[in-house]
């Protein structure tokens, strides 16, 4: 252990991070093995790069921004039964597996546990999880098939996750047969001076790499090589938090299908032009996705000859890739953006610091960040009504929050009964 220890001194002096070694000797064989682990796994060269980018001012945005085409699924005319017939096919034939995000903290929420165990308020009182394994297997039973479902979790919450799983049967499905568990990439987070942080656990303060991590965790864990060998070929990838989310939509598959795309995306449109949502454009002639707060007034408002919002179609996390598609994105780095967040450490001296303000960076990847990697997606504008009950904010917020969700939700089952 020792000659280890001393080559790992000499990187992090290299980095001007030897703080981080500093409570090494007081920590059990387990944890001393944890922490080396760390250091070796941390690319201390990205994490300088990206703390310096945090002094940088915003560079102005030179993109070239332009509308993007979509389809509207209630507007398909003839063409609907068309394309629902193609993915129906390819449903029945079991090419579709579901993935859920499920990695976040939820800080938002505030809820105790991973997201996806949250009860909304339901007269059942099913959690998120359950909500949406419901809809799985009720899409399955259409078409004939158990739609295999992977659920992305993070560090922090696995194993809170999977006990969740276990006490409640799996809901049904079979682990490692057609239920599988897989967690995502994390970042260590660093102060304002750029020191990798030490949480009280005298490990590395490590936290989930943002939903864009999704691709080269598919694909590191050994899930996409998976879903090949069981036939899979695309990819329903949504969020645990919203519980109308629809992962099986044969229209949205026969579009991509059909139109030889390997992504295709679900949109509402927007509440109104100013409401705070990323919407799908052209980024340099490139799918992507532009923030509300990267947009113009003018932008915002822009229609086109038929009254429609040119940038209206709202990003909503419901997106269908082929597995292909899934490789190439995880193997090219995405960028992280970075947020400024509360976060409890262990100082130099050895004390626990609790800070009652931000405190530490936290770096994150998008997952539409990597839309750009194909020349042409599909996307399809939803009811917002009918796929879209996001739970984001606890209810003292009044919006995106467990009661306008339980709204939603009941009122989607009263109407389809
Ligand atoms: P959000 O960023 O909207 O929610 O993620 P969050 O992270 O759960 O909550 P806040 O921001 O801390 O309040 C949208 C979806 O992406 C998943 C979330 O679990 C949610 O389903 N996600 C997000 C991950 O799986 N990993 C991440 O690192 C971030």
């Amino acid at each position: 252990m020792e000659p280890k220890i001393e080559e790992l001194k000499a990187k992090l002096k290299k980095y001007g991070q030897e703080h981080l070694l500093n409570g090494y000797d007081k920590l059990d064989d387990k944890h001393k093995h944890e922490l080396i682990k760390q250091i070796e796994d941390i690319d201390f060269e990205l994490i300088n790069k990206l703390y310096e980018d945090t002094k940088k001012k915003p560079k102005t945005n030179e993109d070239k921004i332009t509308p993007i085409e979509y389809l509207d699924k209630y507007k398909l005319g003839d063409k609907y039964k068309y394309y629902e017939n193609i993915g129906k096919k390819a449903i029945k034939e079991g090419k579709l597996a579901a993935v859920t995000m499920a990695g976040g903290q939820g800080t938002r929420l505030g809820h105790t546990g991973p997201k996806g165990t949250f009860d909304i308020g339901l007269d059942s009182h099913k959690s998120l999880f359950e909500l949406l394994c419901d809809n799985l297997k009720e899409e399955g039973k259409k078409y004939d098939v158990i739609i295999p479902w992977f659920i992305m979790t993070s560090r922090e919450n696995n194993a809170a996750t999977i006990e969740f799983f276990e006490k409640h049967k799996y809901f049904g499905y079979q682990k490692d047969k057609n239920l599988f568990f897989f967690e995502q990439g994390e970042l260590p987070m660093v102060d304002t001076e750029g020191k990798i942080l030490i949480g009280e656990d005298g490990l590395i303060k490590e936290a989930a790499d943002g939903h864009g991590g999704i691709y080269e965790s598919l694909v590191k864990s050994g899930m996409t090589k998976r879903m090949r060998n069981m036939g899979i070929e695309w990819v329903f990838i949504g969020g645990v938090d919203n519980c109308l989310v629809k992962m099986v939509d044969p229209v949205l598959m026969g579009i991509a299908i059909d139109k030889n795309v390997t992504v295709a995306c679900k949109s509402v449109v927007k509440a109104n032009p100013h409401e705070k949502v990323g919407v799908f454009c052209k980024r340099n002639g490139r799918p992507n996705v532009i923030e509300y707060s990267e947009i113009t007034d003018e932008m915002a408002e822009a229609r086109d000859e038929d009254g429609e919002l040119l940038y209206g179609e709202s990003h909503i996390l419901c997106n269908l890739f082929k597995v292909d598609a899934i490789e190439r994105m995880g193997a090219e780095p995405l960028p992280y953006h970075v947020a400024f967040k509360k976060a409890k450490y262990i100082d130099k001296d050895g004390k626990l610091v609790v800070p009652d303000s931000p405190n530490a960076y936290k770096f994150e990847a998008f997952l539409f960040d990597a839309f750009g990697e194909v020349d042409e997606m599909a996307i399809l504008r939803v009811k917002r009504e009918e796929e879209f009950a996001p739970v984001k904010n606890a209810d003292s917020a009044g919006v995106d929050c467990p009661s306008t969700a339980r709204e939603l939700y009941k009122n989607f089952k009263l109407k389809n009964k």
